[in-house]
């Protein structure tokens, strides 16, 4: 009798235990999905920012703690991992994360080591795309996009901040935000940027999109429309070419160049064709 009771005690105290523990680990685990979730996984592979799986195998622990706490204070002194890093992942710079303590990072750490011990971690990503992405898709993402199909959840369009080009034509749109031509494989490809756009996390973008998330039916044809814009960057063609030179200043720089020594030697041509023919005429006149 005793014995089992003894037992049944033992058992409530290895059930408060794991509740106690399971409650600390979602506050964390919280702070992951809300903070870290939409740049990195943990064993799903890189997105904006890298895998985390292993971190501490890889790197120091203080370091990455310091990293955690401040990433564009240790690029601004040139930390040499820090710089190596953001070279590799083409200059994106993690974004400092607000009300980032100590003991929160410390306590991100250790998530991310225990999410790192398990074969698969709830942290390995979202198949927020599951399907090959349709020319379709792109067509409906540019509707979005433009603001030609409203935000289902009120957000403003995201012409009313950023300029693209590509798909045959370069749209003028607001200079808030950076132009978004490249911004699909500047951010890793479009699994990251689905992955980025769920949540935005930079300083402008993360108060708006907070109240206003962008729907998650919104977000596949979203990134179908800025991956087809990147990658009708690469010059396939003439035609594909011309909008991709018109996006950017230095493109429109380039341009106005190239027409003015067009049509300088089209008029030189012209003029001089011109003065021939009113010479002739005149030479007829005589
Ligand atoms: C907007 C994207 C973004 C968010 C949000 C983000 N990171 Fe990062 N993170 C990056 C990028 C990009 C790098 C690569 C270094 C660089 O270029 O800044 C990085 C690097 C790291 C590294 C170093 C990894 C390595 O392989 O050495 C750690 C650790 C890290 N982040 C942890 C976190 C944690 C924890 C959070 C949440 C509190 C977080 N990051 C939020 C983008 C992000
Ligand atoms: C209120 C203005 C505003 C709106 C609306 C807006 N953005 Fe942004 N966006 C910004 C700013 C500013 C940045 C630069 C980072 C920051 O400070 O948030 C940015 C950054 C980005 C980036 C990262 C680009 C890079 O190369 O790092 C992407 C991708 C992006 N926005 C996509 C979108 C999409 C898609 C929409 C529409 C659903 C949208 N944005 C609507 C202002 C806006």
């Amino acid at each position: 009798m005793r014995m089992r009771l003894g037992r049944r005690l033992a058992k409530a105290a290895v059930l408060v235990w794991i509740g106690g523990a399971t409650a600390y680990a979602d506050e964390v685990g919280d702070d992951f999905r809300q903070n870290c979730f939409s740049c990195h996984t943990i064993g799903g592979g890189r997105l904006t920012g890298p895998d985390l799986k292993d971190v501490l195998k890889r790197r120091d622990k203080e370091w990455i703690l310091r990293f955690i706490q401040g990433p564009r204070k240790m690029m601004d002194a040139a930390d040499a991992e820090a710089v190596k890093l953001r070279d590799e992942f083409r200059g994106v710079v993690m974004p400092d994360i607000a009300g980032m303590t100590a003991a929160r990072a410390e306590a991100l750490l250790r998530l991310i080591s225990e999410e790192s011990k398990l074969e698969k971690s709830r942290f390995r990503g979202l198949s927020l795309i599951d399907r090959p992405l349709l020319p379709s898709d792109a067509a409906a993402g540019r509707e979005l996009f433009i603001g030609v199909r409203r935000l289902r959840n009120g957000a403003p369009s995201c012409l009313s901040c950023h300029t693209i080009g590509g798909l045959g034509g370069a749209f003028g749109g607001g200079a808030l935000g950076p132009d978004l031509t490249q911004a699909s494989s500047r951010l890793g490809g479009a699994k990251a940027l689905a992955a980025w756009l769920v949540s935005p996390l930079t300083p402008i973008m993360k108060p708006v999109f907070q109240k206003h998330p962008v729907h998650e039916s919104e977000i596949l044809p979203l990134v179908a429309f800025l991956q087809a814009a990147s990658e009708s960057e690469r010059p396939t063609g003439p035609q594909s070419r011309l909008p991709f030179l018109i996006a950017g200043v230095g493109g429109g720089v380039f341009l106005l160049l190239a027409f003015d020594s067009a049509w300088r030697g089209r008029l030189r041509s012209v003029r001089r064709r011109m003065v021939a023919r009113s010479r002739l005429q005149e030479g007829r006149d005589e």
